[in-house]
């Protein structure tokens, strides 16, 4: 695709799960923002300062248009990257609201280690609930009493998702818990998932959506009943007297300062807006490239003896080891041949090494970037590591 017709001939990109390739539009933006206007938002009035505010606000609503939830009810706010925006969420939740924190064994660390930390501090049980091989989760297996559920709705590893996310979503708010959603993967290539599902708050990446680095909250606004207030500091509050303040997040409008402490990264949130736009104008030839090559990639692998795969179905990113063959040996030995591609436990070390008992596992994670072109030659490299 000419949008990104920086990578030279031969290179071929497989870490898209970690941070996806921007695109030219996206990249131009930026630029925009650092030489034309480059200004703080939601201080300054001159003009630059103007077209700041008007741009971070649009990408505030695009976000809530991507996911199809209404600004009446969700708020949007801007933070460093998925992990800090779970562990920020759950630093302010009033523990004393709840009887325990529960997660799933298929976690990427970000909502694995915070959840522990979180019951470490708090004294609050945590549960880790098992998934279904499709990545749905039991529900009549869990009992959701006020319960903070924090869980992916799409595995890092191999892509399955929370088939049954509605129905989960429903039990945990008739039991009077609330649902925290990683969706740093389901962002790009599976937001159909969670369109339109009235979770509590849901953090993604913007780097793994085609936008620059950045963290995203998109929370309930009744979420705030259950925070205490911290982390606070610049561009949160409309008044200070010696030993009080007045939150500016208590008015509606400016509810997202909530958990936006000091300035922010105002270009990179220009970049999002702009990478949500390049994401609706995207033809369906773009999705259907990146499908094909899923599928083209996924069959060529299920296809060979040695090839032990973690994935059961077809999904952009492809985990899986070769029998005999050390993963990290096999990444060096892709790298030496301009081919980008992962290896370990991609930070999902309980599942992977400790439940599964996989050995350290190769990723291929496919992008909207990726050519046909580069999985011919990925497979020619690979034929020749196999047989
Ligand atoms: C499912 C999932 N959750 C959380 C994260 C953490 O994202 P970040 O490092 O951007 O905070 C990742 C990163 O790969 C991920 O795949």
């Amino acid at each position: 695709m000419n949008d990104f017709d920086y990578l030279s001939e031969g290179q071929v990109y497989l870490d898209s799960a970690c941070q996806s390739l921007r695109p030219r539009p996206v990249i131009e933006a930026i630029n925009a923002y650092y030489t034309e206007y480059n200004s703080c938002g939601e201080r300054v009035k001159y003009k630059w300062g103007i077209v700041t505010d008007e741009k971070v606000e649009a990408t505030r609503e695009k976000v809530l248009k991507f996911l199809k939830l209404s600004g009446r009810k969700y708020t949007v706010s801007f933070t460093l990257n998925t992990t800090y925006g779970i562990n920020l969420i759950l630093s302010q939740i009033k523990a004393n609201q709840f009887k325990k924190v529960m997660t799933s064994e298929i976690e990427h660390n970000s909502p694995f280690l915070a959840t522990m930390a979180f019951s470490k501090k708090t004294g609050l049980p945590r549960e880790v609930m098992k998934r279904d091989i499709d990545g749905s989760i039991n529900s009549s297996a869990y009992d959701f009493s006020d319960a903070i559920v924090v869980i992916n709705c799409a595995s890092n590893f191999d892509g399955r998702k929370l088939l049954n996310i509605k129905d989960i979503v429903k039990k945990v708010h008739k039991e009077g818990g609330i649902i925290i959603i990683d969706a740093a993967q389901a962002m790009a290539h599976s937001v159909d998932i969670l369109r339109g599902i009235e979770v509590d708050a849901i953090c993604f990446s913007a780097h793994k959506l085609y936008a620059p680095s950045l963290g995203v909250i998109v929370w309930r606004d009744d979420l705030m009943t259950k925070l205490e207030e911290g982390f606070i500091g610049g561009g949160m509050v409309d008044d200070v007297k010696e030993t009080s303040y007045l939150l500016s997040a208590e008015n509606k409008e400016h509810r997202y300062t909530r958990f936006e402490s000091g300035l922010q990264a105002w270009g990179e949130i220009v970049g999002l807006g702009a990478a949500l736009d390049w994401l609706e104008k995207l033809p369906k030839v773009a999705w259907n490239n990146l499908k094909n090559n899923a599928e083209e990639l996924y069959t060529f692998l299920s296809a060979s003896e040695k090839v032990c795969l973690v994935n059961r179905e077809v999904n952009p990113t492809i985990s899986f080891y070769v029998d005999g063959v050390d993963s990290h040996l096999l990444g060096n030995a892709l790298s030496r041949e301009n081919i980008m591609a992962r290896t370990g436990y991609f930070c999902a070390h309980y599942y992977l090494d400790h439940v599964s008992k996989y050995p350290p596992l190769i990723r291929f994670s496919l992008g909207l970037h990726n050519r046909p072109e580069d999985i011919e030659k990925v497979k020619k490299i690979m034929e020749k590591i196999i047989y």
